[in-house]
């Protein structure tokens, strides 16, 4: 089988790494996909025997590695709100040895950029022995998991060069919105009919552009908190703990730096214990239920000499906030949220003199266990 990578489409043009293109590339991605997804009646573009299958489910699990595993963990929210089926996500190479007890009708969902995690495909060998249908939601056309799996859904998000990986991040929570949206409506939901996804990822595509307008602004903070720090935190709660998870590992894969993304509410039960003056602490603050209570959480890590910075959507900002992004629709936040925290970890790389697409003991695509 031959994947087919179209050339001009990975020039790097005058960026200095893929990394800064393929975060420059995310509006655009977000404006292909409601392209295809979506015709000029608002009608969506997805198979109808994918769509029933999922339907038919009475659990859905979805399995990734890495980068992927983290886009799943918004996509479990997406599922559960729209389709109204209980949905777990998992990590790949967990769930290949550790099966959890499955219910009678499951459907598998895989998350891979490359279509070729080894870790992930052992958990599809498995599904397949077991006669269960599944998606592979994939950047490659053709690739192995693509091939074995039921059914496909592309990314169309250009090849991703750069290691760490970016707007194949923002194109699998994108995509799983659109399916957990269209399978809602087929299963005649109304807060699937009411939830006006096309023109929400096009507000999306706009804020996307808007914070990647402010490059020179992240590039400060990274050089400010970030090139000489030790250590760093993410927290949030809801979807933004599951982007803190995302923006930790960006800024441990590229920059070097050690960093772990946490829950706001489970710092102050041990974690906390590690912040010394100048630890950055950026609180994800999108969700407004939430919204007071990390606020708080940062400012006890500040009183314990945190540096503590925010990345804070637009309608629940207050005085002092750091980064202030554009409001969208609640679930689809990650999608904006993550940009910052992308350049966050580009900037520290890049200030610190580091191969940005070329991080030490990392490959693109791990075809081994
Ligand atoms: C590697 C890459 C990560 C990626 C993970 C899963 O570890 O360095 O960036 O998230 O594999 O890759 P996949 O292609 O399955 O999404």
């Amino acid at each position: 089988f031959k994947v087919t990578i179209d050339p001009s489409a990975s020039d790097k043009g005058t960026y200095p790494y893929y990394m800064l293109k393929e975060i420059d590339e995310q509006p655009n991605v977000m404006r292909k996909l409601v392209k295809k997804y979506f015709d000029a009646d608002g009608n969506m573009n997805v198979g109808c025997g994918l769509m029933d299958n999922i339907l038919d489910s009475d659990r859905i699990y979805i399995v990734g590695a890495g980068t992927s595993y983290h886009a799943g963990l918004v996509g479990k929210e997406l599922m559960e709100k729209y389709t109204g089926i209980p949905t777990e996500v998992h990590v790949s190479s967990e769930f290949a040895y550790e099966e959890p007890l499955l219910p009678k009708k499951p459907f598998f969902i895989f998350l891979t950029q490359s279509g070729e995690t080894a870790d992930s495909r052992e958990v599809l060998v498995n599904v397949n022995k077991q006669h269960f249908p599944s998606l592979t939601i994939t950047n490659v056309a053709n690739s192995t998991l693509s091939r074995e799996a039921t059914y496909t859904m592309l990314l169309n998000a250009g090849p991703e060069i750069s290691v760490a990986s970016t707007k194949a991040y923002t194109a699998q929570i994108a995509i799983q919105a659109i399916l957990a949206k269209a399978v809602g409506m087929r299963g005649n939901r109304q807060v699937a009919k009411d939830f006006d996804l096309g023109r929400q990822l096009g507000l999306v595509a706009t804020g996307m552009q808007s914070i990647v307008e402010e490059k020179d602004k992240i590039d400060e903070i990274a050089k400010k908190y970030f090139v000489n720090a030790k250590q760093a935190f993410y927290i949030g709660r809801g979807v933004d703990y599951t982007v803190s998870l995302e923006a930790a590992l960006k800024l441990k894969e590229i920059s070097y730096v050690h960093a772990e993304g946490f829950a706001s509410g489970e710092l102050k039960h041990g974690t906390i214990a590690l912040i010394e003056k100048g630890t950055p602490v950026i609180g994800i603050i999108t969700q407004k239920k939430t919204a007071g209570l990390t606020h708080s959480n940062l400012e006890e890590t500040a009183a314990r000499g945190a540096n503590a910075l925010t990345i804070v959507r637009q309608s629940l900002a207050q005085d002092g906030d750091t980064f202030v992004i554009p409001d969208v629709d609640e679930l689809l936040t990650p999608l904006l949220s993550v940009i910052p925290a992308q350049l966050i970890a580009y900037y520290t790389s890049l200030n610190k003199g580091l191969n940005v697409d070329r991080p030490r003991n990392l490959a693109k695509s791990v075809t081994v266990e």
